[in-house]
């Protein structure tokens, strides 16, 4: 079975072709960072023309050029979370193409195929595991029982971890996406040369609070004149607190649920640091394995959405009509569409 993945959740415009047998087929991606850069971050309607455009493109190049028109059995497509112009492009797209095809179309959570987006390369990884998602819109602990079945266990409570990479790279007149440059300019620092809080660890919860970190970046940088190694040092002081407060939470998670598997996921699991030391985590205190996608796959993209409607299409087929969007849609009610 062949399924047409589609993601327009954000900025990112990403159709890709999952094969049952063969795997991965096709991933076309391409991503609006020259606008963003031009505008300082994303203007949600200035993102859904782009989606526009560039998914005409995409659809032509396939379907036309690379002949895969008739050979589609299946279309899943992002119904949300995320901006919803830009979902609704996706949705669009992708209910117009069930349509005229006569094709089953499933609408799929993005942050339910952020976290097993591991998979399309791994297919060992088992239920049940902790899975930390850690996007530029969500920072999330999540106890994951079975496909479908997701437990919110920790949450944030204002900015993403991937928000506050930006944020802060922003401060340190890093282009964007901040939080690559960011964690480059962090290879380059020194540690404890600057020192960042970590809020909330000592907090019962398993909740996170993120806000605080940009703040304290802010006056570091407002009160200070900064050569290049004093911002290289203060961009790894960041990355070293914000790394610290996820692993933490993670680990009383981990120990809360007695599990020993972690999986990482979303745009910040491509932080090497970040990888490195959730795999000593893992090794030292739970004699456990830490899963991650390829770098390619933990920014947004169409495979991960191709992947996750196979794995749905076997438990229901929904057929329909209607174009569904959900931008608030939770990881804990991917069951109900
Ligand atoms: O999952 P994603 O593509 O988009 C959302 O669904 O939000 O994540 C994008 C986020 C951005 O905030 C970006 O700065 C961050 O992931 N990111 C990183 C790294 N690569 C991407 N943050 C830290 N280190 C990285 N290497
Ligand atoms: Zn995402």
């Amino acid at each position: 079975m062949k399924v047409l993945g589609i993601e327009t959740s954000c900025d990112d415009t990403g159709v890709s072709i999952y094969d049952s047998k063969e795997g991965l087929l096709i991933n076309e991606l391409k991503n609006q960072n020259k606008l963003n850069f031009n505008f300082g971050g994303i203007v949600p309607e200035i993102a859904s023309r782009e989606h526009m455009k560039k998914m005409v493109d995409l659809i032509e190049k396939i379907f036309i050029k690379k002949k895969f028109m008739n050979k589609i059995d299946l279309i899943s497509y992002t119904a949300g979370p995320g901006l919803v112009s830009s979902l609704l492009v996706g949705a669009t797209f992708a209910c117009s193409l069930a349509l005229s095809l006569n094709l089953p179309i499933i609408p799929v959570n993005h942050m339910e195929a952020h976290l097993l987006s591991p998979m399309l390369e791994n297919k060992s990884i088992k239920f049940p595991f902790i899975g930390l998602l850690v996007s530029g819109k969500h920072t999330q602990l999540i106890g994951a029982h079975k496909l479908g079945k997701y437990e919110l266990l920790g949450n944030s409570l204002d900015d993403a971890a991937g928000e506050a990479f930006d944020k802060t790279a922003k401060l340190l007149g890093l282009k964007y996406p901040g939080g690559p440059n960011l964690s480059r300019l962090a290879c380059r620092g020194l540690r404890n040369k600057f020192h960042f809080p970590r809020p909330m660890i000592n907090h019962a919860s398993l909740n996170f609070s993120f806000s605080g970190l940009k703040t304290h970046a802010a006056k570091i940088i407002n009160n200070n004149f900064l050569n290049i190694q004093d911002k290289a040092n203060i961009a790894r002081a960041f990355e070293d607190a914000v790394i610290d407060i996820l692993l933490i939470k993670t680990k009383k998670a981990l120990q809360k649920k007695k599990w020993k598997r972690l999986v990482i996921a979303g745009g910040v699991s491509a932080n090497m640091v970040l990888r490195k030391n959730a795999e000593i985590m893992m090794k030292n205190f739970f004699n456990g394995e830490v899963f991650y996608a390829h770098p390619k796959f933990c920014t947004d993209n169409g495979a991960m959405i191709a992947y996750l409607g196979l794995l749905r299409n076997k438990e229901s087929k929904i057929c329909q009509s209607e174009i569904l969007v959900k931008p608030n849609w939770s990881i804990t009610k991917v069951s109900q569409i």
